[in-house]
């Protein structure tokens, strides 16, 4: 009998692998990589982790311009851009996040600290007069608030550099901005916050765009006007009204 317990060793039983140490890492070591294969294999053979959804587009540059402050500034100590699949999340902030949504940010602005709420569709939710106001003084629209303030944006022009350079940088990590997208970079970044401009072409090219000027100062293109066009994009992509039923579920 190979399991006899008053004769043991003999033939070969769980005891004979435990006994001795090579055959058990051995033998270990063939069963993590029988898991590894089955979870990582699958991988180098699909183009995306991410599904396609419809209307998520890369940014535009002036949105660009407007994340990359919230960066500067560490909004995302305070803010997360990741609505979960829970209902309460859902019933306060909207549609959770999808992963295609967040497809195109070099670095993702998930965040993991929620001392102000979530803003990931925080997009057209307020007025861009609301923002200018809430940004320069937080407690003159929310008198409990604690958020600081960032007055300074409003009279800070806008320097965003060579926002073909950024463009250019971002196509190689995989954003897909064609030629035209970064010839005109930097006229975008201007004509995106300019009343006068013509928009039209900005507009083909990244669609639901939103073109105004958001600090109500159109002397000037400045931090907030820049800022303004980035919290006011959030969200507002994709368009969950006429999505698939299942996926607006709450
Ligand atoms: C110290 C933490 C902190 C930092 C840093 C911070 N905020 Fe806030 N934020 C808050 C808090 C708290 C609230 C909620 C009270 C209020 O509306 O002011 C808030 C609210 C907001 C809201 C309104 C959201 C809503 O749905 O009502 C926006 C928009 C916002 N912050 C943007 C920003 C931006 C942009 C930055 C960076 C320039 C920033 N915050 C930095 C704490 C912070």
């Amino acid at each position: 009998m190979a399991n006899d317990p008053h004769n043991p060793d003999k033939g070969f039983s769980h005891r004979t692998i435990e006994r001795n140490v090579t055959l058990l890492a051995a033998l270990s070591l063939v069963v993590v990589a029988i898991g590894g294969l089955v979870e990582i294999a699958p991988l180098f053979w699909i183009d995306s982790t991410i599904e396609k959804v419809e209307g998520v587009r890369p940014y535009t540059p002036l949105e660009l311009a407007g994340r990359n402050i919230y960066m500067r500034e560490g909004c995302y100590n305070c803010h997360s851009q990741m609505i979960r699949p829970f209902r309460d999340e859902v019933e306060r902030y909207g549609h959770y996040s999808l992963a295609a949504e967040s497809m195109y940010d070099h670095p993702f602005q998930w965040g993991s600290k929620r001392t102000g709420p979530d803003l990931a569709r925080v997009g057209g939710r307020y007025s861009d007069g609301w923002h200018v106001q809430h940004l320069k003084d937080p407690r003159s629209v929310v008198p409990e608030s604690i958020m600081p303030t960032y007055a300074f944006m409003a009279t800070r022009p806008l320097q965003a550099g060579d926002m073909r350079d950024h463009l250019t940088a971002l196509r190689r990590v995989g954003v897909p901005y064609t030629d035209t997208d970064i010839a005109k970079a930097n006229d975008d970044l201007k004509a995106q916050a300019d009343p006068e401009a013509d928009t039209e072409s900005l507009k083909a090219r990244y669609p639901k765009s939103q073109a105004r000027d958001f600090d109500g100062n159109t002397q000037e293109l400045t931090e907030m006007d820049a800022l303004v066009a980035y919290l006011q994009m959030l969200g507002t992509l994709v368009d969950f009204e006429a999505a698939a039923p299942q996926e607006t579920a709450k």
